[in-house]
């Protein structure tokens, strides 16, 4: 199975999304790799031209130290900023930088005990789940399901899909991972981001894979990335769809 183009983004792909859109980028589980989806999404939609903002939300401040490690001489070209404090009036920053901002992609804490992700998938029109490589990390994010359900009910137009980051054997954790989420009513994306050096090679250098310089595997990392960004865009035109807009 194809999963990565050599040249996936097309213009047609750009004139059809449309402006302000909010990603939310969330699992109540560590590690998971939500920053890291978080700012290489940003670093795909810049590439496309598209005007783009990184809302960190989580208290753990990781975006904001990511743009910090770019350096004021090599700044990262894409915006980056702090929304982790502002409790209920996360939502209407969020709205309001949808109005300033093609896109706008949110980086959540990994907990869902306090209101926060809840308050962001309440305006996202995409939720990305990023979950690493084992069924049991799905067993263990029960919590995250029953706030996709709870969110589905308050925000009935929002998308959300699990992507498997982290992966070693696409195929076969695909397959499983599909079938312990088919009564979930959640989608798993197809396209998978591989276990690689190269994303903590570029997150320390404060880059995304879009635009590191000096490292090795850059292209096929690009194209992974690139394939997640398409599939995201597919998933947004399909609510678009569905609400006849
Ligand atoms: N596909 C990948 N290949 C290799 N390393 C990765 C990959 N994705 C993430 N990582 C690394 O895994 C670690 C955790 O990733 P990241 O910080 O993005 O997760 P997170 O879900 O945001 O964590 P937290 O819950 O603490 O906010 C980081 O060191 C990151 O560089
Ligand atoms: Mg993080």
């Amino acid at each position: 199975m194809e999963i990565a183009r050599e040249n996936p983004s097309t213009v047609e792909h750009r004139m059809e999304i449309r402006m302000g859109l909010v990603i939310a980028v969330a699992n109540q589980k560590g590690g998971v790799g939500k920053t890291t989806t978080s700012m290489n999404l940003a670093g795909a939609f810049q590439s496309e031209g598209y005007k783009v903002y990184v809302a960190d939300a989580d208290g753990q401040q990781s975006c904001m130290s990511w743009c910090a490690a770019a350096g004021p001489e090599t700044p990262l070209p894409f915006r980056v900023g702090s929304i982790n404090k502002l409790e209920k009036m996360i939502g209407p920053e969020i709205a309001a930088l949808a109005n300033d901002y093609d896109v706008v992609i949110v980086d959540c804490p990994p907990n869902i005990n306090d209101l926060t992700t809840a308050r962001v998938l309440a305006v996202a029109d995409a939720t990305v789940i990023p979950t690493d490589a084992s069924p049991i990390d799905i067993w263990s994010s029960e919590g995250m399901m029953e706030l996709v359900e709870r969110t589905r009910v308050a925000n009935p137009a929002g998308k959300f899909a699990i992507l498997l980051n982290k992966s070693n054997s696409k195929t076969l954790l695909h397959t499983q991972m599909s079938a312990i989420l088919a009564e979930s009513n959640v989608r798993v994306l197809s396209s998978t981001v591989k276990q690689r050096e190269l994303y903590r090679q570029a997150a320390a250098l404060g880059r995304t894979v879009f635009d590191v310089k000096g490292v090795r595997g850059v292209k096929v990392a690009k194209d992974e990335i690139a394939a997640v960004y398409n599939e995201i865009i597919a998933l947004v035109q399909e609510e678009e769809f569905v609400d006849g807009n």
